[in-house]
């Protein structure tokens, strides 16, 4: 028994509804009222409309001065302004939702850039354009290309431009799926646009409802103005899956419509937003008839044919399960239990450009794809497995974003503005910045690497856009390895660091979690004039831990070896009382410093230097100068060594000749 199934969602739109319900109150109350343009793309509605005192007309002035309504459509800010000037009372029906958009056209900043997608003449768009800010620029496009090309003349709209970006806003009727495709390619070229996703759910409730009731049906039956895009689309969209007739009214519903369809054919209704409820019940009521006597008088052999045959039938977007039979290096074969021969090219095995067919299946797999074309003149059905991976791959991001796991993919392609990772045949888009490759780097270098990501975003709203962070991973990483290391960390534990950078009072080195300090002293154990006489940026060198806070996270390292400790030498060599040569190294107004051996300088106080009073100790040595002197007393608590040069005068002791 056939079946007829009205779209879940058909006819008026909210929009449309408050507009005529506006019209219709208006008309009430002041017997007669205008509205700038056809309330809605509907002739019988137009016409009964008419009958209740709603007229159409193109222009303010042609009002009269009486109540004039703004349709659902919206018109420009300039048309409005006239209106409010030249007719009576303005009924503003604009729906809100198109209210929201010219808002959005409204904000684009002073030169910035406004593109609507859309179609150019349509009254709605002709309106958003009419609101954008009139310092701006505002243009339409229709496809990629044509936002392209105004998007080329946008240098802010690249990932490195700035100031203010280009936005994009899109006819609330646009086609959703086409849009997904628009924006997802201007979404990688040129991050920085501001895309708004202004299609109306109503138009892709509408339009998912048709989808979803065509591949049931063998006949979809769309009902609407002829004028009005949105039922226009409807039909572009029934037609993919069954063969679909347009009428704007029960009365035009072709003769012998159901021939040729099976005896338990699926017969769906659907209709434009305009459509009223009436004219669709009219439709529905016919087609019972039309039923009713295709089973009194008609025996469908076609149908009865149909039924025999024990094959599956293959209509696009069908999930089937395939068994591949062969693989080539451009596709493989597979078998439906359809009576077409399934075939899945290279491109929609996968999404990673430079795998082979012969990776991803092999002879006796089985495995899911979805339908994308049949073609019965040559008997033959087009499959994908990557839209299906695709599919299940959104769902299993969705849950690897909620979870914030970690997780690896190969990355396929470089793009503007970013790169594309395959996660189980799922693209996902990496901006620039996210990367991790900083700001002039080649992001060139990542061209097939396997990299750690995570899921920052998956929209359903640019047809299943996911955007990943690599950026983010590594930082999760890295504040792993931090926790660990302050954990572990401990006074004396040696590592071998990267200097990060360079200070006047020391060096900053990377030890792999964090950047620990070496002061200028700890660098080496002789006298250091600035740390950079010492070391560059990017030396490797060894440290130690002298100390470290986990609060202030601080942690402080010393590049001096305990094996090579000048003063070890020294004790071990010097003792209080021997007569030495040393050299002076500086100057103070207290004494002379004078080094004994690399690492270890002893002090020669002022009043240490001679047997007569010195004043100013620069007139008795400088710099450089090599003295004899006497070991006058070791610190080993404070590692300090005094000397004195007095002492040799006055005991008239001498360095032995050999020393
Ligand atoms: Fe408004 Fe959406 Fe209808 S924008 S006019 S509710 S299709």
């Amino acid at each position: 028994m056939m079946k007829i199934e009205i779209a879940d969602k058909a006819g008026f739109c909210f929009g449309v509804k408050r507009a005529i319900n506006l019209a219709e109150t208006a008309a009430e109350k002041y017997g007669e009222v205008f509205t700038l343009g056809e309330l809605i793309h509907n002739e019988r509605a137009i016409e009964q409309l008419e009958a209740k005192g709603i007229h159409a007309v193109d222009t303010p002035e042609e009002a009269l001065g009486k109540p004039l309504v703004i349709r659902s459509h919206g018109v420009p800010k300039s048309v409005e302004d006239a209106a409010r000037e030249k007719a009576g009372e303005i009924i503003d029906a604009t729906c809100p939702f198109v209210k929201e958009i010219h808002k959005i056209a409204a904000a684009v900043p002073d030169n910035g850039t406004l593109i609507v997608l859309g179609d150019k003449n349509h009254p709605e768009v002709v309106g958003i354009i009419g609101n954008a800010n009139p310092k701006a620029q505002a243009f339409t496009a229709a496809t990629f290309e044509e936002a392209d090309a105004v998007l080329k003349k946008e240098p802010s709209a690249c990932e490195n431009g700035s100031g203010a970006s280009a936005t994009l806003v899109v006819q609330t009727t646009f086609d959703s799926g086409v849009f997904s495709e628009i924006s997802q390619k201007i979404f990688e070229k040129y991050p920085r646009v501001e895309i708004h996703n202004t299609i109306c759910t109503a138009t892709e409730q509408r339009q998912k409802s048709a989808r979803e009731l065509s591949c049931r049906a063998a006949l979809m039956i769309v009902v609407g103005g002829r004028s009005s895009s949105n039922t226009r689309k409807l039909v572009r969209i029934c037609e993919k899956n069954a063969k679909t007739v347009f009428v704007t009214s029960a009365a035009e519903i072709p003769r012998q419509i159901l021939k040729g369809l099976r005896s338990d054919a699926v017969i769906g209704i659907t209709a434009g937003a305009s459509t009223p409820a009436h004219t669709i019940k009219e439709v529905h009521e016919k087609m019972n008839e039309e039923i009713t006597k295709n089973n009194e008088n008609e025996e469908d052999f076609a149908s009865l044919l149909e039924q025999d045959q024990s094959f599956n039938r293959l209509y696009n977007g069908k999930r089937v399960k395939a068994t591949v039979v062969s693989v080539s290096k451009k596709e493989a074969v597979v078998e439906v239990g359809a009576k077409q021969t399934g075939y899945i090219v290279r491109e929609e095995l996968t999404n990673d450009p430079t795998a082979e067919v012969e990776d991803i299946v092999k002879p006796g797999d089985v495995i899911d794809a979805i339908v994308i074309k049949v073609d019965d003149s040559v008997g033959t059905a087009a499959l994908s497995k990557k839209r299906v991976d695709a599919a299940l791959g959104l769902e299993k991001l969705e849950a690897v974003k909620e979870s914030n796991e970690t997780i690896e993919g190969k990355v396929s392609q470089i793009v503007k503005g970013g790169v594309i990772v395959i996660y189980e045949n799922t693209r996902v888009f990496i901006p620039a910045s996210h990367t991790g490759v900083p700001r002039g780097g080649k992001l060139e270098d990542l061209q097939g690497k396997t990299v750690k990501f995570k899921i920052i975003e998956v929209s359903g709203d640019r047809g299943g856009r996911v955007v990943g962070s690599i950026r983010q991973a590594i930082r999760e990483i890295r504040e792993a390895e931090r926790a660990k290391f302050w954990e572990t960390i401990e006074v004396g534990q040696k590592f071998e660091g990267e200097v990060r950078s360079i200070e006047n009072y020391g060096v900053f080195v990377d030890i792999g979690a964090v950047d620990g300090l070496v002061h200028t002293a700890d660098l080496t154990w002789n006298r250091v004039g600035h740390p950079k006489d010492i070391v560059s940026v990017g030396d490797k060198i060894n440290v130690i831990v002298k100390s470290f806070d986990p609060e202030k996270k601080r942690v402080s390292l010393s590049a001096k070896d305990p094996n090579d400790n000048p003063w070890t030498k020294f004790v071990a060599e010097y003792a209080k009382g021997d007569i030495i040569k040393a050299t002076i190294v500086s100057i103070t107004e207290f004494g002379a410093f004078a080094q004994i051996i690399p690492g270890v300088d002893g002090l020669i106080h002022i009043s240490q230097i001679s047997t007569e009073r010195v004043q100013d100790i620069n007139t008795v040595l400088k710099v450089g100068d090599v003295v004899d002197v006497k070991i006058i007393d070791i610190d080993e608590e404070k590692n300090r060594v005094s000397l004195s040069i007095r002492a040799l005068a006055e005991s008239g002791e001498a360095l032995a000749d050999d020393e």
